[in-house]
This record gives structure tokens, C-alpha cells and sequence, in this order.
């Protein structure tokens, strides 16, 4: 099957049972995806499929063949640190760090859809800026990524600086 991963093209034999998540993590060594309760409740796997979110665990791999796939390898470019991930680091956004590849995709996922103006299903169609400036906002936003750490506020500060 070819998918394109990180912006580059990837052929690979897929037994038809394999989650999209065990193929980044076992046939490609991308691991920065994280297995945490593999039933869609964690969002420790969180990848973007075309810019759109998806919990990478509860998808079959053969779903996505010809899509294109971004997992937290492919945030960073020959610059550096994507901006959220700076701001990561800044804010203590992280303690265990486990839970951090899919925050981040969740996040890059999320600033999109606030400027696309989605709205969230609890606080109804309020203007990007409105989002980006209400901490609220943004954790029912992010409540699909649980961190057993608790480092929310750090979380939710490097959100709001990178996307304010
Ligand atoms: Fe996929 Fe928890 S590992 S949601």
C-alpha cells in the first residue's frame, strides 16, 4: 500500500488487521505516536490525515491508503521546532512527555479548525479570536488528549501563545 507520510511517499506490505498506528510505530519506526490506551480514549496516538485529526489507534491502515499522514516527526521542518513545540517547552507544557506527540497534533489540528471557524459542540460558533483567547475554549477543544501528569495549564498556555 502507499500512503504519503510526512510529506514523503511511503510504499509498505499491511497485513489488512493493522491499526494505522501500529503501522507508523512497528512497520515504519515512526514511534513518536504513542500507544496509550489503544481504544480511542487517550488521543496519545493522534495524527492529522490530510490537516484533520484522527485517533491513529482506532483506524485500519488500509482506510488511509493514498492519504497523507502527519504524525509529530513531520511538525518540525529544516528550521527547527514547529512553533508549538517551542512554545512546549517554554510554558512546561509537558512533564512525562508521553502524552506530548498527540497534544501537539491535536493542537496544530485544532488552531485550523478554530480558523476555519468549527465550531466546538459545547461553546457554539464563537469568532477565531474569541477562541483563541478563551483558556476554556481551548481545553474543551483539547479534552480528546488526556494527560495523567496534569500539566494543563502549561498545555493550554503554549496553545493560546502560539494561536492568540
Ligand atoms: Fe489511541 Fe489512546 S492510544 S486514543
Amino acid at each position: 500500500m502507499q500512503f504519503t507520510i510526512n510529506d514523503r511517499p511511503v510504499e509498505v506490505e499491511v497485513d489488512l488487521r493493522t491499526s494505522l498506528l501500529d503501522l507508523l510505530r512497528e512497520n515504519l519506526g515512526l514511534t513518536g505516536s504513542k500507544k496509550g490506551c489503544n481504544q480511542g480514549a487517550c488521543g496519545a496516538c493522534t495524527v492529522l490525515v490530510e490537516g484533520e485529526r484522527i485517533n491513529s489507534c482506532l483506524a485500519l491502515a488500509v482506510q488511509y491508503q493514498g492519504r497523507s499522514i502527519t504524525t509529530v516527526e513531520g511538525l518540525s521542518d529544516a528550521e527547527g521546532l514547529h512553533p508549538l513545540q517551542r512554545a512546549f517547552i517554554e510554558h512546561d507544557g509537558f512533564q512525562c512527555g508521553y502524552c506530548t506527540p498527540g497534544q501537539l497534533c491535536s493542537a496544530v489540528a485544532m488552531a485550523d479548525e478554530m480558523a476555519r471557524g468549527i465550531p466546538s459542540h459545547v461553546t457554539g460558533d464563537l469568532t477565531a479570536e474569541t477562541i483563541a483567547l478563551d483558556h476554556d475554549e481551548l481545553r474543551e477543544r483539547m479534552s480528546g488528549n488526556l494527560c495523567r501528569c496534569g500539566a494543563y495549564n502549561g498545555i493550554v498556555a503554549a496553545i493560546a501563545e502560539t494561536y492568540a
